[in-house]
């Protein structure tokens, strides 16, 4: 069955760019309030009660300062709704009464899109074909009911890959572009999978865009996985979440395990919850996807040492957003699909209800992987108990106290507030070397043209820690979370050009000054071209740049 693409005109998404106001579509999802230029609201992506999602209509683009993400009127229907883009430029259409005109015909997106979905097609046809590879799935457990949800399949070799894909005149340029072929030395195409199971990976609204594929012929990689495409954002999804969702929502609880298997074991349990990350941990950019229906969180890990360390990794990261949820780790090497498939659903039901919270889970290995009776090491533990307590909201933290003050054997009050004069000091005179840098990148944001003037004077090591904003700047990511999030700050100035020069000439002597300090005890250097470099900054660089000379600089 062949659809048509119908593929919506260009000039078309041009003019409905045009045509709407970001202000109006924000406001149609959450209540904006007006605050100086900008909008403010609470981030409809993370939970928060005091507003740090900020929509600018100047700039036509939105940025939350709490969870970092942001984008524009498009953007921020697609994460809303959780739709692809020609999706979302359809449901906005239909919001402002917009018509939109389509041509018929391909694309680069149809096509890639028609390769996934005829080599999914293929991939389950060769499974019912294929005695070995349907008793490698009847071995693991895995009943027909869930190949067929789940659309289990199998890639045989290579050649029948390439057999395939020419015979039905499928591009072989797109199959790339899908992630179904890679190309080696010499331009040569070959199939990424063979001779394995596949899972087909949806994104969020049921599109195919892309496959994970399991050896069932020993090869060392016991798992192969698409790469990022265009249109699979692997950081981003999260298997089995389409089939999810339904429940998620219903019964406002989302697990997260480790692998496809488990996935499809734990439907088949009845379990309809569970989602996993595909062979990455799960990060930050997950978190507007788990936010969706505000669902408490199950982390289902392995229980062995990667398992454990992952878990802690994400455990702290949800506790950190403001997700209510807990761990649970599966002993003796066992794995959720392990106990499913040997029909101990009831064992897992078990030890799902008995989740650790997550809080309390992360306070316990982190102090608990010190050992406590030496000093030193239980004021590591210490600090990073509280490190971690301090990343968390006022009232969570002081609840949380008691228990971190336990389990370390110390008084609470320890980690009561301390004004440290010092410290205080120190963040101080931080936050305005902050400000002048950020002032400098907001500059280069709004005239690129003067990004050549700083590094043809400066290198960017000096920028330490702001570092990646110049590398955002240089690769033009202007739509990167960090960038926008330096536009759309109105505590952040923009410099005319003398200022922005009067600020590197600053960054340099300050750079030039710290030097000097650490030159005496570096031991990479020969005392004479110790006494060379010292005499050359004191008696020549400095004074310049202080005199108003913007003196290039020179890696030494
Ligand atoms: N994974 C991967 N690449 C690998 C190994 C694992 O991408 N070489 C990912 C896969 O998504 C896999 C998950 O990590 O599903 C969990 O890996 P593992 O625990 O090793 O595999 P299982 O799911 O237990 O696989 P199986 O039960 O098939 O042996
Ligand atoms: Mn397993």
């Amino acid at each position: 069955m062949e659809k048509v693409h119908r593929m919506i005109d260009n000039a078309s998404i041009e003019s409905l760019k045009n045509s709407i106001d970001i202000v109006d579509v924000i406001g149609n999802f959450v209540e904006l309030r007006k605050a100086g230029a900008n909008y403010k609201a609470n981030c409809p992506f993370h939970g928060e009660k005091t507003p740090s999602f900020v929509v600018s209509p100047s700039k036509q683009i939105y940025h939350c300062f709490g969870c970092g993400v942001g984008g524009d009127s498009i953007k921020f229907v697609m994460e809303m709704e959780k739709l692809t883009y020609p999706e979302a430029i359809e449901k906005l259409a239909s919001m402002f009464n917009f018509s939109l005109s389509y041509t018929k015909g391909s694309s680069d997106y149809s096509d890639a899109k028609r390769v996934l979905e005829s080599i999914q097609t293929w991939y389950v046809k060769n499974l019912e074909n294929n005695t070995t590879a349907k008793q490698y799935l009847l071995d693991r457990g895995i009943a027909q009911s869930s190949i067929q949800r789940f659309g289990i399949g199998y890639v045989p070799d290579g050649n029948s890959v390439m057999n395939f894909l020419n015979a039905t005149l499928l591009p072989l340029p797109k199959a790339v572009e899908a992630g179904v072929l890679a190309q080696g030395e010499g331009g040569r195409y070959y199939a990424r999978l063979v001779e394995r199971i596949t899972f087909p990976i949806y994104s969020t609204s049921g599109a195919a865009v892309g496959f994970g594929g399991r050896t069932i012929t020993n090869h060392p990689a016991k798992y192969i996985n698409s790469p990022q495409t265009k249109l699979f954002n692997k950081s981003r999804l999260l298997y089995g979440y389409d089939l999810a969702k339904e429940s998620i929502y219903k019964n406002r609880k989302l697990i997260v395990c480790e692998g496809y298997l488990d996935v499809v074991m734990f439907h088949q349990a009845g379990f309809t919850e569970a989602v996993a990350s595909m062979g990455t941990a799960l990060t930050s950019e997950h978190l507007p996807l788990l936010r969706k229906g505000d669902p408490k969180i199950i982390l289902a890990y392995d229980g062995d040492k990667a398992g454990v360390a992952a878990a802690l990794k994400a455990a702290q990261m949800l506790s950190t957003a403001n997700f209510d949820g807990g761990v649970v780790l599966f002993p003796d090497g066992q794995d959720p699909a392990d106990l499913i498939a040997k029909g101990q659903s009831e064992a897992v039901a078990k030890l799902l209800r008995e989740a650790k919270p997550l809080i309390p889970f992360v306070l316990e290995k982190t102090i608990y992987a010190y050992d406590l009776n030496d000093p030193r090491a239980k004021e590591a533990a210490f600090g990073a108990a509280k490190q971690f307590l301090e990343s968390l909201s006022q009232i969570i933290k002081d609840s949380y106290i008691p228990m971190a003050a336990t389990l370390l054997g110390v008084a609470p009050a320890l980690f009561g507030k301390q004004t440290d004069f010092s410290r205080a000091k120190e963040n101080f005179s931080q936050k305005k070397d902050d400000t002048e840098l950020l002032g400098i990148i907001k500059t280069l944001i709004e005239s690129p043209n003067l990004v050549d003037t700083v590094l043809d004077t400066v290198d960017i090591g000096i920028f330490g820690a702001y570092r990646e904003y110049f590398d955002l700047l240089l690769k033009a990511e202007m739509d990167h979370p960090l960038l926008m999030g330096v536009q759309i700050n109105e505590e952040i100035h923009t410099l005319d050009e003398e200022k922005l020069l009067y600020a590197l000439r600053k960054i340099l002597i300050r750079h030039y000054k710290q030097k000097l300090k650490i030159l005496p005890r570096d031991t990479s250097l020969s005392s004479d071209k110790k006494m060379f470099l010292i005499r050359k900054l004191r008696t020549d660089i400095i004074p310049r740049l202080e005199r108003g000379e913007l003196v290039t600089y020179e890696t030494e």
